[in-house]
């Protein structure tokens, strides 16, 4: 049994100690916020003794094996070394950090301790992206002629999700927030990504996050990348990841939803399969136990911030 301490528990860290509490191989052994409020009905709700209102009691907990590090990006970097001082295996959510010295200090940190270090990417383990990936992979569109990436919200902070940090333009953002699991995806799949150019558009109060951005990006072959984005418009929200081949093209929507066709056909939804795919908790589980394991370490968490803060023109 792997014992978890989950510190962060707000839309994503509520979410996970859900899927950690069903899961028969680990126990949520203590929980972790600022807000007493939360940290209580958390406790309460799901009855777990160990509550914390500061997180370095957490870490020193000597049952807790695995850290779950769900705070707001600003705070992955201090907690997450923290941790890794502490020489306890850690996940963290995406962004890894908010900058990319503070990304690669939490990398170099992470390999030194000899700890497993994972991100919450959790497209990897959907049937999407993993029936995207392989279709990628089996060659279903031909050699690949351009990638493009389309982000358009109708507002941003998105009604559920509402806090005093995503619509600012220190840690927020639609590009940090949504286009770092695209911008995982290209790297996973297709490499790394070079000459970065982006235009944002920045409303005139330096506080708020981007409402526009149009990018492009080569992969290492000169691989077109089209990057684009907006808020605040009508309509719904929308977001797809296409992949246009010599032979067809293939676009993963909306998160869970994939179309497809050959060169001459109409797009059609693709139905996916019903097997199913493991989830982060296993792989999670899988790594400390020594065995190989489809986790997304801080390597290519480091990759990514490179990639988001060119994007951000940081
Ligand atoms: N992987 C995903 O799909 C996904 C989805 C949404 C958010 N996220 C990421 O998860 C992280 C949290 O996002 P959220 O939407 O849950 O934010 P949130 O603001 O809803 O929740 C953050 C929680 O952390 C607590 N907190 C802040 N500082 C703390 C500290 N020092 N110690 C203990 N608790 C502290 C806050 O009180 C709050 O309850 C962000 O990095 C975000 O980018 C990931």
């Amino acid at each position: 049994m792997i014992h978890i301490g989950i510190i962060g528990l707000g839309a994503i860290g509520q979410r996970l100690i859900t899927q950690f509490n069903e899961h028969d191989q680990v126990k949520v052994e203590a929980i972790c916020d600022t807000s007493e409020s939360i940290l209580t009905k958390t406790a309460n709700e799901l009855s777990i003794e160990k509550a914390y209102l500061n997180y370095q009691d957490l870490i020193n907990d000597e049952q807790v094996d695995l850290v779950y590090v769900a705070v707001p990006p600003k705070f992955h970097h201090k907690i997450v070394m923290d941790v890794i001082k502490a020489r306890k295996h850690v996940l963290c959510e995406k962004p890894l950090a908010n900058s990319v010295k503070e990304a690669e200090e939490m990398l170099e940190a992470a390999k030194e301790a000899g700890i497993i270090h994972a991100m919450n990417f959790p497209l990897n383990y959907g049937q999407a992206a993993t029936k995207f990936a392989s279709l990628i992979k089996s060659g279903a569109i031909g050699n690949l002629r351009r990638l493009q990436l389309t982000m358009q919200f109708p507002q941003w902070p998105r009604t559920w999700q509402q806090n005093d940090w995503i619509g600012g333009r220190e840690q927020g953002g639609f590009v940090l927030e949504v286009g770092v699991h695209f911008i995982q995806q290209i790297l996973k799949l297709f490499g790394d990504i070079h000459h970065i150019h982006t235009k944002l558009e920045l409303p005139s109060d330096q506080s708020k996050c981007e409402t526009g951005i149009i990018a492009t990006a080569e992969l290492h072959d000169g691989t077109p990348i089209i990057i684009e984005g907006i808020s605040n418009i009508p309509g719904k929200e929308y977001i797809g990841f296409t992949a246009i081949g010599t032979e067809g093209s293939l676009s993963l929507e909306n998160w869970g939803q994939l179309r497809g066709a050959k060169i001459g056909e109409e797009l059609k939804e693709i139905t996916l399969n019903e097997l199913p795919v493991s989830g982060l908790i296993d792989e999670l589980v899988k790594a400390i136990e020594g065995e190989p394991a489809d986790i997304y370490d801080f390597e290519i968490g480091y990759k990514a911030q490179v990639v988001l803060e060119k994007l951000r023109n940081k």
